[in-house]
């Protein structure tokens, strides 16, 4: 517990880190633990809370590690055992926390417990997997679809003449959690992390892991997306096992979830009951997916705020490793400079991406530079660390990177945003400070206006203190409110404004403390 008894991943924010794409310390063009670690205090001063590292366990990296052969071991390419004990006593040295990514809904096809899996039909570890028989006319099993390149969740195996299950691609079959062997071993990995100190997970598509081995046909709109059609009661009750046993540990460690259902308030369920709790976090993408629309945003935020009423707690997210970044969909500058604003004063958990401090674009990946099965590699170009190179290589990192940097890497390296007054560096910067400074920003209630001339308006209040939060969506002006005349100004994205005025500039935010 943090000050006045507020479990600490309430107050803290998250800085994920995709580690290929960080910082390279051996030359090898990908980015590793030992990377990370000689930037931790980048990290501090920056005033993040916690990292969590996308995975690092020994994978083909078929899907660049989400596809796991080894759940208790550090992949060669990201470091050794020391390069980890050093992570995280780097980060514990500074205040910071580490969650790690445990993806518990599938493993690799190189998975030892895979290969036992396919070798016979009487492998005891054949029902650690999902096998069904094919149709009688040779169609698969059933009509899932993968999430990735459009082809049938099942590849036939004809070492046993039967089929395996994978929502993903077909060399991450998924893991058959009605087998409480599965979940066994799937538990002692986390027990494993938690004993060498880590602090929490980010459970990959943790709401399918509820599936257990209940394969049957899918309603024909949901055919393609099996993620979303896989909330079952199995899935809580595993996860309120897995929580008797974070809870089990002294250093209250967290799991914040990826639980991919969109709908209203089924990602919130996932948090669980006072008496069962489930998660202590679950993502909730609604923002993520909306458009730079102020009305659209405010009916998202409201959503969520209906959704996660307390004890349930929200987290708010715009980037990450999936998706292309919120500075390149929203497409200016000025529009991140807002975004961030809305990051990091709205209730709930803010989990940054890398690069987002920086206002970092997507790279542009030529063809013969793809790299990821699902067309997401340019969300991943590597940080420009110095301004200094080209979009190959240069940028501090040692040698070319395994992706190209992002676009206009030299005017966002960190050299050239650390310490500048107008960059974007230095605003999110003063926004967690900002946050660390104000209880209201951090545990106070929030109360959504109206949108009014594309201006989201909300407030967050506590005790005697009441921050005003306005972001212009909009491409004009906007009046200033009356009633916000006598407020004083905390934080606006605009470096030009000296205090308040008469209007709220074009993709203004503003942050305004009112009265007591
Ligand atoms: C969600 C992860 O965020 C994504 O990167 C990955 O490809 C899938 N889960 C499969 O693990
Ligand atoms: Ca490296």
């Amino acid at each position: 517990m943090s000050a006045n008894d507020v479990p600490w991943w309430r107050e803290a924010v998250v800085y994920q880190i995709y580690p290929r794409s960080f910082a390279d310390s051996n030359g090898d063009g990908i980015g590793d633990l030992a990377g990370i670690t000689g930037r931790l205090d980048y990290l501090a001063d920056l005033g993040v809370d916690a990292v969590w590292l996308s995975p690092i366990f020994v994978s083909p990296m078929r899907d660049f590690g989400y596809d796991v052969a080894d759940y208790c071991a550090i992949d060669p390419v990201f470091g050794t055992d020391a390069d980890f004990d050093e992570l995280v006593d780097g980060l514990h040295r500074r205040g910071m926390r580490l969650l790690l990514d445990w993806v518990p809904n599938h493993s690799s096809d190189q998975h030892p417990w895979f290969v036992e899996s396919r070798s016979s039909r009487e492998n005891p570890k054949r029902d650690w997997y999902v096998w069904r028989d094919r149709q009688p006319d040779g169609s698969p099993p059933t009509n899932w679809m993968s999430q990735f390149k459009g082809v049938p969740a099942w590849t036939h195996d004809t070492v046993t003449d039967q089929s395996y299950l994978h929502v993903f691609l077909s060399e991450q079959p998924d893991l058959n959690w009605a087998n409480p062997e599965v979940e066994a071993a799937m538990l002692d990995s986390l027990r494993y992390w938690l004993d060498r100190g880590v602090d929490g997970f980010r459970a990959d598509v943790v709401n399918l892991i509820g599936k257990g081995s209940d394969v049957d046909d899918l309603p024909d709109d949901l055919v393609t997306m099996p993620l979303l059609a896989t909330d079952r009661s199995f899935g809580h009750e595993l996860l309120t096992r897995i929580r008797r046993l974070l809870d089990s540990y002294p250093h209250d460690p967290m799991m914040v979830g990826e639980v991919y259902l969109l709908r209203s308030g089924e990602s919130a369920s996932y948090l669980g009951t006072p008496e069962q709790p489930e998660l202590h976090l679950s993502f909730d993408f609604r923002p993520l997916h909306t458009p730079w629309d102020a009305g659209r945003m405010h009916q998202a935020i409201n959503k969520m705020e209906t959704d996660f009423v307390e004890p349930g707690w929200p987290t708010f997210v715009l980037s990450n490793h999936d998706r292309p970044r919120h500075r390149t969909r929203y497409g200016t500058e000025d529009r991140a400079r807002a975004a961030a604003v809305l990051t990091l004063t709205t209730r709930g958990t803010p989990f940054l991406y890398a690069g987002e401090e920086l206002g970092l674009e997507d790279g542009v990946v030529p063809d013969d530079r793809i790299v990821d099965p699902d067309g997401r590699d340019g969300c991943r170009a590597p940080i420009p660390w110095t301004s200094d190179g080209d979009d190959e290589s240069g940028h501090g990192w040692p040698t070319r990177p395994w992706l190209p940097f992002p676009a206009n890497a030299s005017t966002h390296a960190v050299d050239v945003e650390v310490g500048e007054p107008t960059s974007m560096h230095t605003l999110y910067r003063q926004l967690l400070s900002l946050r660390r400074e104000h209880d209201a920003l951090r545990r106070g209630s929030m109360e959504m206006a109206a949108v009014d001339d594309d201006v989201l308006r909300f407030e967050r209040v506590l005790g005697n203190e009441r921050l005003v939060i306005l972001v212009n969506f909009g491409d004009r002006q906007a009046p200033w409110p009356g009633e916000l005349a006598d407020g004083q100004l905390l934080v606006s994205t605009d470096p030009e404004r000296v205090g308040v005025g008469s209007h709220v500039g074009p993709a203004e935010a503003v942050v305004v403390a009112i009265g007591a």
